[in-house]
Parts: structure tokens; sequence; C-alpha cells
């Protein structure tokens, strides 16, 4: 990590609350009162907070959780009725019908932004809904939507919700046979695309895209177009529906469908150590009060204040903190199209400048970037309506953190550095605005409800006190927890439950320091975070020897200034395959179209042999200190195979920084 030094000074030092925070939703005393309630009687504790959202017929039971391996169960509000889109905007229409909900900001800034109020919300979305009924989705089918970040991405996931079908997401960047995957492991009914997807300036095709992963789909799969650009497409009779055409003629009204809190609300793919990415399930009850309380309490979002998550809705960061958190709270919500350096380095801040952002919530690499430009970008904005700033993805190092804080906050902005998972639904360890000290690069305290465990590594003791490291996990289940990988509630128990018996594990290493307060230290498994953007080695790997030229591959992280870590491949070719400068950029090439370009490899290597142990296991522990340029600390080596093959691959090393 770039710049990264917790053992600092400065680190170490607390950020006082900035004056203003006082009557903020938490105050330091309700903080403790609170977490000390919710860790005594979390049965009591989300008894009450269930009842922040509207349910058509009331829970009586709360928590029905198991974390005993081999019984893995999650319930929560279980008997509860409640349709997550009625209480994102059916409920909001009697007192801020014409309150603005959704503030969309179009990648090109001559184009006008738009202003969608929560009626217009609600005609949109029953429109939508009434579409999906009529090609024939009934409560349950999955519906995979593939497309920019442009209004018709909410109307769909709201659409779904009201009436109950599980929307699974693909991000607008990944490629055909990524897509194809997804449709297919979710046995999706139709896909919602666009015809193409304006990016900084540039296009993706979308619709095409579709047209070729729908070609390893099954052949009823559906195919609704949303014609964004105007861009010219193919057109199957028959399988391709024009969906905004149909939408003007649809009933602008459409009951919503009662479901039951532990009906599935959407399936989101994330990357793992091992294997295919796998479908996180999430149900509706406790996924819209976790997803809701968070999104309050860690902005300190107040009645009329406008929120920006800059995420893409591609990830869950997008789903809990752009659409449902602050839709469930009457929010208004910003939605941006287009990325933080087009036209130029200063489109974020002239995003907030325009629209007044009160909140806003982006990712360390973004930061990064954007300070390798100089505060110059900052300082031509008239920043002032900002009073929270929120951080997430990956761990933040200090340096950009304290960028965050100057230039953007002018230091009188609350910093709130989120850790949680595709997994945990919402934020598990941040800082609260007003109740919370900060510390540049922690993520400081636990959420409500959260009890986070600090294990050894190897043998999973329980790790006591302060000024302590280890492997995070957690010890009870919350409201937001994912509830099982679709189709597979095998792979869920044992990617989250078997390693660690009776907790569920991050996959994340921590520290708790001397405050006990917690320190995200980043992936103890074969994930990696590029960008902010988590992916799985083994997927870049299988995508690599699914190449003619490649025998064998190893994928690693290494450290990488602007996004967090890099991809750093190590390559065996074929015999008789000549290593070149063009193969190395076909490779790049090749697995941009695999997977997508956040996947393309940073550095590719040719390694003419792999460290490996006699039984044949790669020795990664050694390939990540090679990528990472520390040789000098390989470990023992004296179970290697063939020794030398480490030498060679230290004399030609990609990464000398
Ligand atoms: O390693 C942690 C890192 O991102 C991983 C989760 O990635 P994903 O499921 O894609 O969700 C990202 C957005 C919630 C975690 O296992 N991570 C996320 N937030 C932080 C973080 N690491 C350190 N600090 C954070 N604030």
């Amino acid at each position: 990590m770039a710049g990264r030094d917790q053992g600092s000074a400065e680190a170490n030092s607390k950020h006082p609350i900035p004056p203003g925070f006082e009557n903020a939703v938490v105050t330091p005393d309700a903080y403790k009162a609170m977490y000390a309630a919710s860790m005594s009687d979390p049965e009591a504790f989300w008894g009450e907070q269930g009842k922040r959202i509207d349910w058509i017929t009331p829970y009586t039971k709360v928590k029905n959780t198991n974390f005993n391996f081999g019984e893995v169960s999650i319930k929560w509000f279980e008997d509860g009725v409640l349709n997550v889109a009625a209480n994102c905007i059916d409920r909001h229409l009697p007192t801020r019908g014409d309150q603005v909900a959704i503030i969309w900001e179009p990648d090109d800034p001559s184009t006008p932004a738009k202003h969608i109020t929560y009626n217009e919300l609600h005609e949109k979305v029953c429109r939508m809904a009434n579409v999906l009924l009529s090609q024939g989705v009934m409560r349950g089918d999955r519906v995979v939507i593939y497309l920019p970040m442009i209004p018709e991405a909410a109307y769909a996931m709201l659409a779904c919700a009201r009436i109950g079908a599980i929307h699974s997401i693909v991000f607008a960047g990944f490629s055909p046979d990524a897509l194809a995957n997804r449709i297919n492991d979710s046995d999706a009914k139709l896909v919602i695309t666009a015809d193409s997807a304006p990016r900084g300036g540039r296009r993706t095709p979308l619709k095409a895209n579709t047209d070729a992963a729908l070609l390893h789909c099954k052949d009823k799969v559906r195919c609704l177009v949303v014609k964004h650009t105007g861009d010219q497409t193919s057109w199957v009779d028959g399988r391709d529906v024009d969906v905004l055409a149909l939408m003007e003629t649809a009933a602008p009204d459409c009951p919503v469908r009662p479901m039951g809190a532990e009906d599935p609300l959407f399936i989101l793919y994330t990357s793992g150590s091992t294997g295919k990415p796998k479908g996180v399930v999430h149900t509706s009850g406790g996924y819209l009060v976790y997803a809701s309380m968070t999104h309050q309490m860690t902005f300190d979002y107040k009645d009329g204040d406008v929120f920006w998550c800059t995420a893409d809705v591609g990830w869950v960061t997008g789903h809990s903190y752009i659409i449902y958190g602050p839709l469930a709270n009457g929010a208004t919500t910003l939605m941006f199209e287009g990325v933080p350096t087009y036209p130029d380095a200063g489109r974020f801040w002239a995003v907030c400048e325009k629209h007044k952002v009160n909140q806003f919530y982006t990712a360390p690499t973004a930061i990064r970037a954007l300070m390798g430009q100089g505060p110059e970008w900052v300082e031509k904005h008239d920043l002032s309506s900002l009073r929270v700033l929120g951080s997430v993805g990956e761990p933040i190092n200090p340096e950009a953190w304290v960028w965050y804080d100057k230039y953007v906050g002018k230091g009188k902005c609350p910093i709130v550095d989120t850790f949680w998972q595709t997994e945990t639904g919402g934020h598990m360890i941040t800082s609260l605005p007003g109740a919370i000290e900060t510390k540049p690069g922690a993520a400081t305290l636990p959420f409500f409800g959260v009890k986070p465990a600090v294990l050894t590594a190897e043998g999973g003791q329980l790790v006591e006190g302060n000024g302590v490291e280890g492997v995070l996990c957690i010890a009870d289940s919350w409201p937001g927890q994912m509830r099982t990988v679709w189709g597979d509630h095998e792979r869920f128990q044992q990617t989250y439950f078997e390693q660690y018996k009776g907790y569920y594990f991050t996959g994340d290493g921590c520290r708790r320091d001397e405050d006990g307060y917690y320190w995200i230290t980043g992936r103890v498994d074969d994930v990696i975070n590029v960008s902010g953007h988590r992916m799985g080695t083994a997927e870049v790997e299988s995508a690599l020897v699914a190449h003619a030229k490649v025998a064998e591959a190893a994928v690693v992280g290494y450290p990488h200034e602007i996004k967090g870590q890099g991809i750093y491949a190590y390559v065996t070719l074929m015999n008789d395959v000549e290593p070149t400068e063009e193969l190395r950029k076909e490779l790049v090439k090749w697995v941009r179209t695999e997977i997508g370009p956040i996947a393309s490899p940073d550095l590719i290597q040719w390694a003419p042999g792999l460290p490996k142990t006699r039984s044949g296991k790669i020795m990664r522990r050694i390939l990540r200190k090679i990528a990472e340029n520390d040789f000098g600390a390989l470990g023992d080596t004296s179970t290697l195979a063939d020794p030398s093959v480490v030498d060679d691959l230290i004399d030609n090393r990609m990464n000398r920084g």
C-alpha cells in the first residue's frame, strides 16, 4: 500500500469530532449506550430497530441465527411481511412526493442533470414493474441487470423488488463471458441492458456484449434494452424488447407484492479465493433495516441532505448506499454516470458544488488518483456544503486520508472509514461523525450489533485485549448478513464458517490498537483488491491458462501507488512459444475480454518455472514477495522441488520500485 505508515505519530493521534456535530444522529454517549444494548440483548435491540421500516405484517420473531459449521442458518424478522420498494418509495409519497429522490448527473457535463422526485420515481418504477410482469417475470424469478449508471438501473432494481423478482446486477465493465456466467448461474429469465454506456467520454457497447453473452445462454432468456445513447445495435425479433417504449404504454401504477422478510431481494456475484465468483444472496427485511440504519447513522444523514456515493450500482456499495439505504430513509441520492477525471480532474468537486452535496462517499483509489493531480482542482470549487466524507473498499493510507481531510473537508468534515463487504450488506466497522473520534487509516469501532473477534491465523485462538493482531472474524449475526451462496449453501458454510468454528470469517487481517480501534490490514486469502474492486487471483489465472499459448499461470497482488494493489501474473508458456512483447499485450487483452478491464494484469513476468513444493503446490508466499520486490525475506525455500526457479524469477522480476 502506497504511503502506508500505521506506526507514525500522525496515524495514531486521534482527530477530535469537529464542531457542528453536537446534535448528530448518534452522539458519543448514545454510541456507548446503544452498542452496549446491542451486545447485551440483540433480540430487544433489533426488535426495536426493525421498526424503522414499514411492515405489512409485523414480525413477532427477531433473531434466529446459528454460526455452527454444518448447521449455519441466518434468519431475521422471519415471520414479518414487507415490500422493499414500498419502503423505498410509497411510504414517502404522502410527505415527500415532490422531494427529489434521485439526482442523476450524466457523464457529459453539458447534458442536463435530471431531478427525479419520489412521485416520478413511483411512476417509473410501476411502469417498469408492469413491463416485467408483461414479460412473464414472476415472484422469485431472477432478472440480470447490465446497465450504465442511469436512472433506469434504479427503476429496474426497485421494479424487481416491487413484484418480488430477484435482481442480479452485473457491473457494466464485465465482459460477455462474465455476464453469461452470471445469467446461467442464476438461471435468469431476462436481462436488462442498454445500447451503450458512456463513461469518461468513451462508450462500452453493452447491447453487443449482451448479444455475445446470450449466445452461451438458454434461448428463452429475453433481453430488455434501454435506448440510452441511441447508438445502433443489432436486434433479435422475439427476444429483444424496447423497454422505454413499453414503459410509455404500461400502466403507471402497480400494486406491491407482500414478501417474506427472508425472501431474497438480490444476488450479487463476488470473487473469492477459489473457483468461480459466488452469488451472494441478500434477503429483504434484515438487509433493508441494516442498510437504512447504517446510511442514516454512519453519514449522519438528516432530512433534506444531498447524499452522494460515487460507487457503481454494479457493486454492493451502490446497492446499499445509492439505492436501498438512502431511499428507505427518504433521502436525496445522487447517481453519477461518469468518472472522477472526465472532463478533468475537478469533476467530483464540480458535481459536489453543482448539487450542493452534503455527504460524499468514495474509494481511496479515487482519492489517491486525484491527489496526484494537485489540490488546485479541489480549490477551484466551492465545497462548503460538505459535512461528512466517507471512504470504502480498501484500507485508506494515512497520506490520502490527511489530504482528503485537509483539501476536501477543510478540516471540518469527519471522515468515516467504513469497513464492510459484499457479504455483510452494510457497514461493520466504521466511525460515526458525531460519536467516534477518527485516526487516519483506522476503521475505528464496530457498528451496533457487530461483535468483532481477533483470532490467531493459525489455530484460531481468540486474542483478547488491545495492541493485538490477527484475522478478523465476527462472533454473532447482524441483520444485513448474507444468507447463503445462490444454489450452494455448502459453499457458503465452507467459505465463511469452516476455518474458524463458531465465527463468520471476513478473509481480512486486522490490528486492534491500544485504544481498541480496528485497523484493517488487507485480505489474508487469495483475493486481491484492485482500485477497490475485489478480484480472485484464481479467476485471473484460469483466464490466462485458457489461452492456447499459456501452460501455467500464478497471479498475486503487489502494492500499487494508485490502485492500492496491482495484478502481477507469472506466466509459463507452452514449450515452443517465444515470449515476446506482442504476446504480453495479447495476454493482457485476452484477460480483458475473458473477465473485463478491471482484471487486466499490470505486470506479466515470463516464468520458465514456478516455485512448487514436492507435492506440486505453488508457493504463493514466495511469488508475493518477489512481486513486492521484497525478496530479501523469502523465508524457508528448502521444501521447494527446484529452488533454482526462484533465482530466475528474482533476476527477471518486473517490479523494481
Ligand atoms: O478487504 C476488505 C476491503 O474490501 C473487501 C470487501 O470487498 P467487496 O466485497 O468488494 O466490498 C467492497 C465495498 C464494501 C474487504 O474484505 N475493504 C472494504 N472496505 C474497507 C476495506 N478494507 C479496509 N478498509 C475499508 N474501509
